[in-house]
């Protein structure tokens, strides 16, 4: 089994109610995206321990060349009907070396209806992330989409299917919606009332909060992947090479070259369509909340690092008439992380 690879070790804020040393809350976050897994813990000195892993896969010919290569390597493998699977952070340094697109389990932050060998390494998958529960039955909050509004994709078995899996490897699973853990994470100090979106690879998660109940919450299919096959098939480029464009730290306000001024049109018509739709959302259901306050808009998520995001979603929300006001748009601190230590602070203030 593939070991984890990034090991992050973040302080969290010690509030009044922290756990000290001698005294370890026990709960886990776990954030299932279509990029990458996330899990957060609390160590028994009360400090946060996050890992991550890529949602993906590559499975090579099981015979003695490539094995004493991968050996040689250091990567770790499992052997599944005849082939050896390498999955998470070194699927894709294989991938290079074979010239190969790694496999990948989720499609549009649901499990993918096209990749047959999904469930046995999404389940390895969350092992080497999470580990074993270290008492019978520990709590584990793991994040959910919202209702997708664009697409008929199914929630319920995702939702039922990741139940069954961490109950396997011993755990008393929850679920939390995407949104909401965003809310968890960034919102404490605003009474947990505002609105979360988590900008991912698959999906865009928006959640509308009001004193920790969520209100209205969301998901749209469109994220960076979206934002890579376009800007590919426009540019008449490999999807690959669209999103190193994207990754490598480009300036969405300064684009340099045709290839990244494509990707600016891509990311302001997905901020665009995420808040006209939260607009026309908030204003037809029914029982939404008057805030007495104006809130912030928090983004996480890898879509929401690229360089000037919050500036160019500030000048979209400019030009909307949104219906709640809205006092700071930021970023989360560290947008890989947010959903899963928003689902940590779930676990722990059980
Ligand atoms: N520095 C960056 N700038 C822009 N996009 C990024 C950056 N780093 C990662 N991404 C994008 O973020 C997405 C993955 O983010 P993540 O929140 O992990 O997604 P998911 O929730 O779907 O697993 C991918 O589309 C990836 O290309
Ligand atoms: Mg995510």
């Amino acid at each position: 089994m593939a070991k984890e690879k990034k090991d992050v070790e973040v302080s969290i804020d010690k509030g009044a109610d922290s756990g000290s040393a001698s005294n370890v809350t026990l709960g886990k976050g776990l954030d299932i995206g279509t990029a990458n897994f996330v899990s957060a813990v609390q160590d028994n000195t009360g400090d946060l321990t996050v890992k991550m892993q890529r949602n993906a896969f590559i499975d090579v010919n099981a015979d003695d060349f490539t094995r004493n290569m991968l050996t040689k390597l250091n990567v770790q493998y499992v052997v599944l009907s005849d082939k050896m699977i390498v999955i998470g952070d070194p699927a894709f340094e294989l991938a290079n070396i074979f010239n190969r697109e790694t496999r990948r389990p989720m499609r549009d932050g649901l499990i993918s209806p096209k990749e047959a060998d999904a469930l046995p390494i999404m389940k390895l998958l969350l092992e080497s992330i999470l580990g074993d529960p270290r008492v019978p039955r520990e709590t584990v909050y793991f994040s959910v989409p919202g209702e997708p509004i664009d697409s008929d994709m199914n929630v319920i078995y995702h939702k039922g299917i990741f139940h069954g899996l961490l109950s396997k490897l011993g755990y008393n699973a929850k679920d939390m919606l995407e949104g909401h853990a965003v809310i968890f994470s960034e919102l404490a100090e605003e009474d947990f009332s505002g609105i979360g979106i988590s900008c991912g690879g698959g999906m865009f998660n928006v959640c509308v909060s009001y004193k920790t109940i969520p209100a209205l919450a969301f998901s749209t299919s469109r994220g960076g992947d979206w934002i890579d096959g376009n800007t590919a098939a426009v540019l008449g480029i490999k999807i690959s090479k669209a999103t190193a464009i994207k990754e490598k730290g480009i300036d969405l306000t300064n684009p340099k070259n045709r290839e990244e001024e494509a990707v600016i049109i891509y990311y302001r018509n997905l901020i665009e369509y995420t808040l006209t739709n939260i607009k026309s959302r908030f204003e037809s259901s029914e029982g939404m909340p008057s805030f007495p306050e104006a809130v912030d808009i928090v983004c996480s998520g890898g879509t929401a690092m690229a360089g000037g995001f919050v500036e160019i979603f500030q000048d979209v929300f400019d030009s909307i008439k949104f219906p709640i006001a809205i006092k700071n748009i930021r970023r989360s601190e560290e947008p890989l992380h947010a959903v899963a230590k928003g689902c940590l602070v779930a676990a722990l203030s059980e």
